[in-house]
């Protein structure tokens, strides 16, 4: 085996503007579904402005393998030729997820309900030790056949497409993979597939498939949510814009609160409630943060400018459970600006990130040690001390994992010395050009 790459961080060494306009890679999970409801529909679509990190690709790759043809006519644009689901071709060789939990339990939902094609998925280590569980079980009691490594809960899965009966599913995890996994099997069948799920998470299928035509249902009580399709449903060839992933954008967010003057402005964000938790904190933690919504009708959600001042105390904030969902990608760097605040954090309810692309729960405590800031895991809590100075010269092993090294890049450039990230290029994932676009701060 290679020794993992590794790249160090300096803060700056001389003085830039002090106000930046800072434009972030484009939205990843709506690159994914923008990918994949093309692909579906019959006929020519355009995606404008894609993301092209390396789980979209994974995703392109998986479909083309299906006989759907995506080209890439422009640096910011795809054409996507299908001829529609029912002409999906038998695939020669296993369907590569790579590290994409997004593309893996996703198309498993698709392709557990196209009757005649039989397809494995395949995924990187990381992805192949990620619970599959939760979209299996549901599929299979719409009468899926799934099998593979440990029951089928584990990739490497064989997945036998077939007609599925539509259904009700109550699932425990407010989860957007799962909740979409479920829709879009339920896309194929007739009647309606309903899914029961702690509310919060992010609603991109059942909006795009809605503005699609689909018949889609949403009701909220008592902090849960029911989502229903009613199929079938043949998806129609589309135009799709894609704005910056605020994902992404967290890491600049944090970044120009944690510098010492200046403002930092983040373009072209988009604005959807379920997304942007991590901005409802950084508004609790300073005054430092403003939101203007753009006029720009070629979205199909609403996108805004986000300016983050530096300079400002970073007051201590507590994260519940329920807002986890709606910022659950953006603990890594929540903690880093946490580390800074006045007095101690506790974010609270973070099970879930034992799963992502590595034990983010523990992975982001070890960052925080690493730079010498008080932490602790309690239960599936995060304590943070606060009160961060001086941050400690680190050695940190993103161990492949996308956001912790960005997280770890962010709070590299707060120390005097340089730290060195192994394994960095892994930020290709969500935001390839992410240490070019750091460079320009
Ligand atoms: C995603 C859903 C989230 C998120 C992931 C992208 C999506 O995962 O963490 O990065 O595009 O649906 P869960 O659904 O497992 O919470």
């Amino acid at each position: 085996m290679h020794a993992p790459s590794e790249r160090w961080i300096q803060a700056a060494t001389k003085a830039g503007p002090e106000d930046v306009t800072v434009l972030c890679g484009r939205d990843k999970s709506l690159t994914h579904r923008a990918v994949m409801f093309a692909s579906l529909a019959s006929g020519m679509s355009r995606i404008h402005h894609p993301l092209l990190g390396a789980d979209c690709l994974s995703t392109m790759d998986c479909f083309r393998a299906l006989g759907v043809r995506i080209e890439q006519p422009r640096a910011d644009q795809l054409v996507v030729l299908s001829q529609g689901f029912k002409r999906f071709q038998q695939p020669t060789q296993a369907l590569d997820c790579g590290n994409s939990g997004t593309t893996a339990r996703l198309i498993t939902g698709i392709l557990a309900a196209q009757d005649g094609l039989t397809c494995e998925l395949i995924g990187d280590a990381s992805l192949s030790q990620r619970p599959m569980r939760r979209v299996v079980e549901p599929l299979r009691a719409m009468g899926a056949h799934i099998e593979g490594h440990d029951n089928g809960h584990l990739l490497p899965i064989r997945i036998q497409g077939r007609l599925l009966q539509a259904r009700s599913h109550e699932v425990d995890k407010a989860s957007a993979q799962v909740k979409s996994a479920l829709l879009l099997a339920g896309l194929f069948c007739p009647g309606t597939t309903a899914v029961k799920l702690p509310a919060g998470s992010r609603d991109h299928t059942e909006r795009m498939l809605q503005r699609m035509g689909a018949k889609i249902e949403r009701r909220e009580q008592a902090g849960y949510e029911e989502v229903c399709v009613t199929g079938p449903f043949v998806p129609i060839a589309s135009e799709f814009v894609i704005p910056v992933d605020p994902s992404s954008a967290a890491f600049f967010a944090v970044m120009g609160l944690l510098r010492p003057v200046g403002r930092l402005t983040l373009p072209h964000v988009l604005n959807n409630p379920t997304r942007i938790g991590f901005l409802r904190v950084l508004q609790r933690m300073s005054g430092a943060i403003t939101l203007t919504l753009e006029e720009d009708r070629r979205y199909a959600e609403p996108v805004m400018r986000i300016q983050a001042e530096g300079g400002k105390v970073l007051r201590a904030t507590d994260i519940q459970a329920h807002e986890v969902p709606t910022l659950v990608d953006e603990i890594p760097i929540l903690a880093v600006a946490a580390a800074f605040a006045d007095g101690p954090s506790r974010f609270s309810g973070l099970e879930e990130l034992r799963v992502k692309e590595s034990d983010r729960l523990t992975k982001t405590a070890e960052l925080l040690r690493l730079a010498g800031s008080d932490v602790r895991i309690e239960g599936d809590d995060l304590w943070i001390g606060g009160g961060l100075r001086e941050v400690q010269a680190f050695r940190y092993d993103s161990v492949g994992d996308h956001r912790l090294a960005m997280a770890a890049a962010i709070l590299a450039r707060r120390c005097k010395k340089p730290c060195c990230i192994l394994d960095p290029e892994c930020v290709r994932v969500s935001f390839p050009d992410f240490y070019e676009v750091l460079e320009t701060v």
